[in-house]
């Protein structure tokens, strides 16, 4: 085994809380969604039992009604704001009451095929697959319950890129004003620049006081949400989401579960075609207050095609878009458009490179038959730890490592690439999974 790899897992092993995984025990210290989906993929490397624990364990924070929360709080930590408290949830594990980027089913499926021990793999399987069914239902009933093909998210922590110049606009609309006192523990442990700012968490926490306000009921917290959102990127992930699922469904589900999914993702597929700016020559997200594209260049924008939701000319456009920003930086890819005034190379969500984002776009442009751009995407991803180590996010202009280091994404996406190779080449819709049981690398 290589020093790198024995560096990944043991960093994976030094955030394993048992069955789960913290991101970094110093900033995030309990299980995260999206997090714990790519972790999963990482630990499915050299301990697929394991990997599949993660999932598990995730899903023991399942809501009745299918919410797969964004936080589990399994055991106590006094070092995160907002804890569980905060929250009010009332659930017998405590959770957070909103979701986030819904990477879930498409990492499930990831793991699933990889899996050397196929009995193994399916027997873990069939024990995931009804949550991930309920999960995709949750999403479906609650966050577009009048099937226009685009869901809501309603706090900018459910499209994991928390402070992301996109939302600028229609968080002003949110408040500042909370009922919580903001107690923030980031900001002790991260350098401040790196963070979001005093009045982004204002805001954040202000949606919080307001859906406690209104007992999570999803659709109170639709109808009543001054913020809300259809996020390019989770919309996309959540298309692709249900691709893998439909997939799996083929062996675990039944025809009925695979017909719902495959109408979504059709109402899907066409409403995210809407949101494609030719003259940007990029995906926007929309604003579903306004009624209105939020024009701002993001990372978020590749991912139609890691969802399989860009036609070929819309893959040059963005392939072309992409080469834009490269010539303004040393590593791709850039959390913002570089050109764009609102772009921070060190702050969080406004222009650094997060790996997990990077293995999602370079997937996409490699479906579409831009293995160049694809390859060049993982040999940054990789370059930027081999320069620096396992940091939650990294400077486009030099590398340089932020955030918190030894974090847990990283390292996961890091064995991921190590393992399956630079070359990545699967669609959503090539499955070895409708074929064969066995691994598609
Ligand atoms: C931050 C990120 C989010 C991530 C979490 C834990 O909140 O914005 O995407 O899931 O940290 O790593």
């Amino acid at each position: 085994m290589s020093d790198r790899i024995a560096a990944a897992q043991a960093t994976l092993r030094a955030n394993d809380r048992g069955g789960y995984t913290v991101p970094n025990p110093h900033i995030y210290p309990f299980q995260w969604n999206w997090d714990s989906a790519f972790v999963a993929m990482g630990f499915g490397t050299f301990n697929a039992a394991r990997g599949f624990d993660e999932i598990d364990t995730l899903l023991k924070g399942q809501w009745e009604n299918g919410l797969v929360p964004h936080i589990v709080f399994h055991a106590p930590a006094d070092n995160y704001f907002p804890g569980p408290s905060v929250w009010g949830t009332n659930q017998s594990v405590p959770t957070s009451g909103i979701t986030q980027c819904p990477v879930l089913a498409s990492a499930a499926r990831h793991l699933w095929e990889h899996a050397p021990d196929r009995a193994l793999a399916d027997a873990r399987m069939a024990q995931i697959y009804p949550g991930l069914i309920r999960y995709h239902a949750w999403w479906r009933q609650t966050r577009d319950p009048h099937g226009t093909g685009l869901v809501a998210t309603l706090h900018p922590w459910e499209t994991g890129s928390d402070n992301s110049p996109a939302w600028d606009g229609p968080l002003a609309r949110v408040p500042t004003e909370t009922v919580t006192e903001i107690i923030r523990r980031d900001t002790g442990v991260v350098d401040p620049a790196m963070r979001p700012h005093a009045h982004d968490y204002q805001r954040y926490i202000h949606l919080v006081d307001a859906f406690r306000g209104v007992a999570w009921d999803p659709a109170r917290m639709l109808a009543a949400s001054p913020f809300r959102v259809a996020d390019i990127g989770t919309n996309a992930v959540l298309l692709r989401a249900n691709q893998d699922l439909m997939a799996l469904g083929e062996r675990f589900g039944t025809a009925p579960e695979r017909a719902a999914l495959a109408a979504h993702s059709d109402q899907m597929r066409a409403a995210i075609a809407r949101q494609w700016d030719s003259a940007a020559g990029i995906f926007y997200a929309r604003d579903l207050i306004a009624d209105a594209p939020i024009r701002v260049g993001t990372s978020a924008g590749f991912l139609p095609l890691w969802g399989g939701a860009a036609p070929p000319h819309q893959a040059a456009s963005l392939a072309a878009t992409l080469g834009r920003w490269a010539s303004k930086v040393a590593y791709l890819v850039p959390s913002t458009d570089p050109d764009d005034p609102r772009y921070e190379p060190r702050r969080y969500w406004r222009g650094p490179i997060w790996s997990v984002v990077n293995w999602m776009i370079a997937r996409g442009f490699a479906a579409h038959g831009h293995s160049a751009l694809a390859r060049r995407i993982d040999a940054d991803t990789r370059a930027l730890v081999t320069k620096n180590g396992f940091w939650e996010y990294f400077d486009p202009r030099d590398g340089t490592g932020l955030g918190g280091p030894d974090f847990s994404w990283t390292a996961g996406i890091d064995l991921v690439l190590g393992t399956d190779g630079a070359t990545p080449a699967t669609s959503p819709s090539a499955s070895s999974a409708q074929t064969s049981a066995a691994p598609a690398c």
